[in-house]
């Protein structure tokens, strides 16, 4: 449903604000200092959050930004590239925190959805001879933001870890929208996350709380993580207020589908009048993506339109216009979006 003024918001998933039920919990939370180890309500989430992705240890931070460069940092050394696909959110969209905090660039394959290939690895490994950069580090991106929302399923990962493995890399799995993907493909987050060393995964995205993420891994590298994360500045202390809405969130996750389902409402609605703009089929997950110019209308009219019916939306980049779904939209508020584009 949209919000109480009435706005209908497909910009993120990152927009929804937190239900009643959060606002009780943060009230209640039991909490203590968090950089003494002594917040429980900290430490239940961390608990949890480890064993929902197969892992022993987890600990806290206030963004997904912070989890991946976190886990970059805390598993290359300056100098050194990091492997990932080159649609990426940490190498294009984090302002250059690899570069900036860890000293290390990015060497990256073209792998559509971020589904990195054996060979490429295989490949960019092959180079290093007596001139290249040492690559110690391979990201995934699960879902695939900037694809929309495109998964790639366990046998696609476990054989890019192989390959990756075979050459001593470690694997950091930014899973943003980890529960996402578990939930489109029918398998565990831990499945997906079996043969990483570091998974990160938000809160504050499809989850639907306000803030937060978690590193999860070995008790060991949780422990240099720790350390690197008070280096930061995030120790956060009496956080166990905004933890208690994330246990929720972290809880209900299985409603993840109601979103993917509205997702593909909204494809099949868009396609139905403007097959080109669209395809249903690459719709997997609560973001579509959208060809502007296969919508029939100029921009300037839709973003009027849209304004008129009080639908906010991002502006399109390289011509996609990045639609999400998430708990505060409903099938309403997708009708009203299409209305506006449509009739
Ligand atoms: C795939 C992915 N990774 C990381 C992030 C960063 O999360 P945050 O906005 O909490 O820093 C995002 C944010 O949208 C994302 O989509």
């Amino acid at each position: 449903m949209a919000f109480p003024d009435g706005i209908a918001d497909f910009r993120s998933d990152t927009v929804t604000r937190p239900t009643a039920g959060m606002r009780q919990a943060m009230a209640d939370a039991e909490v203590g200092d968090d950089v003494y180890g002594e917040d429980p309500t900290v430490n239940a989430l961390e608990e949890e959050s480890a064993a929902a992705v197969g892992k022993a240890a987890a600990v806290f931070v206030p963004t997904g930004t912070m989890g991946n460069q976190l886990s970059i940092m805390a598993q290359s050394r300056p100098g050194e590239e990091v492997l990932c696909d080159e649609g990426a959110h940490c190498r294009n969209v984090e302002r250059g925190a690899a570069a900036a905090l860890s000293g290390v660039a990015f060497r990256t394959v073209h792998a559509p959805g971020g589904w990195i290939q054996p060979h490429q690895i295989e490949v960019a490994l092959g180079t290093a001879g007596v001139f290249y950069p040492r690559i110690g580090l391979m990201v995934w991106e699960n879902t695939h933001n900037l694809s929309g929302g495109r998964v790639i399923p366990v046998e696609g990962m476990e054989a890019g870890n192989s390959e990756a493995r075979r050459h001593g890399l470690a694997i950091h799995l930014d899973g943003a929208r980890l529960f996402n993907a578990a939930v489109a493909l029918g398998v565990g987050a831990d499945q997906l996350a079996a043969g990483v060393d570091s998974v990160t995964f938000c809160f504050s995205k499809g989850l639907g709380a306000p803030i937060g993420s978690v590193i999860c891994g070995s008790p060991e590298l949780i422990a240099e993580i720790r350390y690197l994360r008070k280096r930061l500045g995030g120790g956060m202390r009496q956080v166990g207020v905004i933890a208690a809405a994330a246990r929720l969130a972290l809880r209900d996750r299985e409603r993840l589908e109601e979103d993917h389902l509205l997702a593909a409402r909204l494809a099949a609605g868009i396609a139905d009048h403007a097959p080109a703009a669209v395809d249903p089929a690459s719709v997997q997950t609560n973001i579509v993506n959208v060809v502007v110019d296969h919508l029939k209308r100029p921009w300037p009219e839709i973003t009027a339109r849209l304004a008129t019916a009080r639908v906010a939306v991002n502006a399109p980049i390289n011509g996609v216009w990045r639609l999400v779904t998430h708990r505060d939209v409903d099938q309403a508020d997708v009708q009203r979006l299409l209305d506006a584009l449509f009739r």
